[in-house]
């Protein structure tokens, strides 16, 4: 490309405008139609409750001194797609019997610390307070609420800049396995107050091995307890990691 002085001049003279830090994912992030965001608008921790959002998706946020925040919606099923929303699927006859065809959603929120380590890993480390509710009109278990302090391990991350959609981070689970696509949507941590937010006194073991090391407090919103569950609750566990 030919490049006139003056546009060489004007080049040198700017270069903030055109470098982007690749380098530092200090700020706000979300996935898809970004409408799951970290902060006050999705989780209170004090109750364990959420907010709806308006679709699902994934947000991640990071301060300049160490701690992070995640926000996560998901909807899954056994490969079969579904459109209805978990809960209208319990009105559903089409839905009866037919586990294959239903959806599981999941709402799932926690904070910490975050470290990047010296291999390009990224490690969160959980406060303690994190919860997420569990939605699954074909099991015995409609809709409970636990707590979740998995620590998580990202293989690795990467930022982009895009022309259009601005700053881009990747984040690679333990597998390797991409997490969606995040846009910044704000170049500051959007989150709710770094420390923990609620005390949790009573705990509960499953039994379940890869359960157990989350046990929490549940508040259960119906009264029946089955065999299903310990594997409701693998299957909302596993499906966060995809
Ligand atoms: C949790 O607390 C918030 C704020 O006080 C309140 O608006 C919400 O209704 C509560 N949710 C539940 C399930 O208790
Ligand atoms: C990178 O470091 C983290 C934290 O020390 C560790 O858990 C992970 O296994 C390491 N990854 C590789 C590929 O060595
Ligand atoms: C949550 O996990 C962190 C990191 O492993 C640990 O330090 C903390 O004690 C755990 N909190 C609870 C309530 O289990």
């Amino acid at each position: 490309m030919f490049v006139t002085p003056i546009v060489a001049v004007a080049l040198a003279a700017f270069p903030v405008a055109f470098a982007q830090d690749l380098t530092n994912f200090v700020g706000t992030w979300s996935s898809g139609a970004k409408n799951v965001v970290t902060g006050a608008g999705f989780a209170n921790p004090a109750n364990m409750s959420f907010t709806y959002p308006l679709t699902t998706g994934v947000s991640y946020a990071f301060s300049e001194d160490g701690f992070y925040e995640v926000a996560r919606y998901r909807f899954t099923s056994n490969g079969a797609s579904y459109s209805k929303s978990p809960m209208d699927q319990r009105t559903d006859p089409s839905c009866a019997g037919a586990e294959p065809n239903c959806i599981t959603g999941v709402l799932n929120w926690h904070h910490g610390t975050y470290t990047k380590e010296t291999n390009g890993s990224l490690v969160l480390t959980p406060f303690g307070d994190g919860f997420q509710q569990i939605q699954d009109p074909c099991a015995a278990e409609t809709n409970f609420v636990e707590t979740y302090n998995n620590t998580e391990l990202y293989q690795s991350w990467q930022m982009f800049y895009d022309q259009t959609d601005g700053l881009k981070l990747h984040l690679f689970q333990f597998d390797g396995s991409p997490v969606a696509p995040l846009f910044q949507v704000y170049s500051t941590p959007n989150m709710l107050p770094t420390q923990l937010l609620r005390n949790d006194t009573t705990t509960v073991d499953t039994g379940n091995a890869l359960f157990a090391k989350n046990a929490g407090s549940r508040s259960w919103t119906t009264t029946t307890v089955s065999g299903v569950v310990s594997g409701v609750v693998v299957a909302g566990v596993a499906s966060l990691l995809l």
